[in-house]
């Protein structure tokens, strides 16, 4: 049982470098809270302090109601996985999980029955005599989890954990991860730069940028409804197209509906563009009208992404399949009016 909550939280590094400026975040029991935003946001900095391997300059973290701010990183009961797993490599896999327990003095019987059934949770138990040398990305990725789970914290932060592995590796690790934190229910921080990531772990998504929070909440609430034009470029691959208004060069191209008085910037995603070539008539009245140009196609597999420019600007429609399009085609894009997000000169939703 343990909830994290952070109030106004601030980081200034010596040197006067503001990492983190004022952030708050409720995070719930037995909730996985992502964290993500681009390099240098303050994601590990705060992550960092909740862990107390930072001192927090401002504001409070509280674990389980208790305020921590001035206690040690090993009485707050929290363990961490790092990028780069941070194993010990001379030793055995077995003694790298059982390290932590014995720092404590935790019974021999009862560390070799934590390590033993960690190992089997996590499919390791033909490993425990190995090096970390001898194990692959993988591998050494899950003793990192299994020395952070044998300790049965109050929470666990992770670090990027999976950035080291290749695609293939990082979604099977992601699905074990989501897995393994719902079995075990502890509630937990993870950071990375990866959106589908953090779309997909997240039971509560913090967009963070320049040391602020931009956006909290849902990760469906997020990509539906983002709150800044920062926020809709960075959630979704490929991201939301964003078109300025009122600049004049998107004339002709461009069928509106009508459009909030404040809005400067027209936002609609690539999923959400559809090409007609024929019955353009039955879009529905409202609609976003767009003379795009092509200019290049990316065939993905169960999808194809066009790239087009309309008026000066580029965009992005995501199709179903593999389409008959090639650079140069002209087309006509639909959305639909309930689709458009609208932002406006600061950015912000309107
Ligand atoms: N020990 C430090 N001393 C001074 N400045 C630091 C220190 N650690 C980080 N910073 C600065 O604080 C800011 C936030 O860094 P942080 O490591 O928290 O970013 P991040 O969001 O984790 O980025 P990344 O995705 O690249 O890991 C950056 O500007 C960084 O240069
Ligand atoms: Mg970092």
């Amino acid at each position: 049982m343990a909830t994290v909550d952070l109030k106004d939280v601030c980081k200034v590094y010596a040197g006067g470098v503001e990492a983190v400026k004022g952030v708050s975040i409720a995070i719930p029991d037995k909730a996985l809270c992502v964290l993500v935003g681009p390099s240098g946001c303050g994601k590990s900095t705060l992550l960092r302090m909740i862990a107390g391997l930072e001192t927090i300059s401002a504001g409070s973290c509280a674990i389980d109601g208790k305020v921590v701010n001035t206690i040690g990183p090993t009485e707050r009961d929290i363990a961490m996985v790092f990028q780069n797993y941070a194993l010990y490599p001379h030793m055995k896999v077995y003694d790298n999980m059982a390290y932590g327990l014995r720092n404590r003095g935790t019974p021999k019987d009862e560390i070799d029955a934590r390590v033993r059934s960690t190992a089997k949770t996590l499919e390791l138990e033909h490993l425990l005599e190995r090096r970390p040398r001898e194990l692959s990305g993988g591998q050494r990725q899950r003793v990192a989890m299994g020395r952070a789970i044998v300790r049965n914290p109050k929470v666990f932060l992770f670090d990027e954990p999976l950035s080291n592995l290749d695609a293939k590796l990082r979604g099977q690790m992601r699905v074990e991860i989501k897995n393994l934190q719902r079995s075990l229910g502890v509630t937990s921080v993870y950071v990375t730069h990866d959106q589908l990531e953090a779309m997909t772990l997240a039971d509560i998504l913090v967009v963070m940028n320049a040391g602020l929070v931009e956006q909290s909440g849902s990760p469906l609430d997020i990509y539906e409804k983002p709150a800044s034009t920062f926020v809709a470029s960075f959630i979704g691959a490929p991201p939301m197209n964003l078109l300025p208004l009122r600049s004049g060069h998107l004339e002709g191209a461009v069928t509106l509906p009508p459009v909030p008085a404040s809005a400067s910037t027209l936002g609609f995603r690539p999923e959400d563009c559809e090409i007609r070539t024929e019955g353009a008539d039955a879009v529905a009245d409202g609609a976003l009208r767009l003379l795009v140009e092509v200019e290049g196609v990316e065939p993905v597999g169960a999808e194809s992404f066009v790239y087009c420019r309309v008026g000066g600007e580029r965009m992005v429609v995501r199709v179903p399949g593999r389409v008959e399009i090639k650079p140069g085609d002209q087309l006509r894009t639909y959305a639909r009016q309930e689709k458009l997000h609208f932002f406006g000169s600061d950015g912000k939703r309107v």
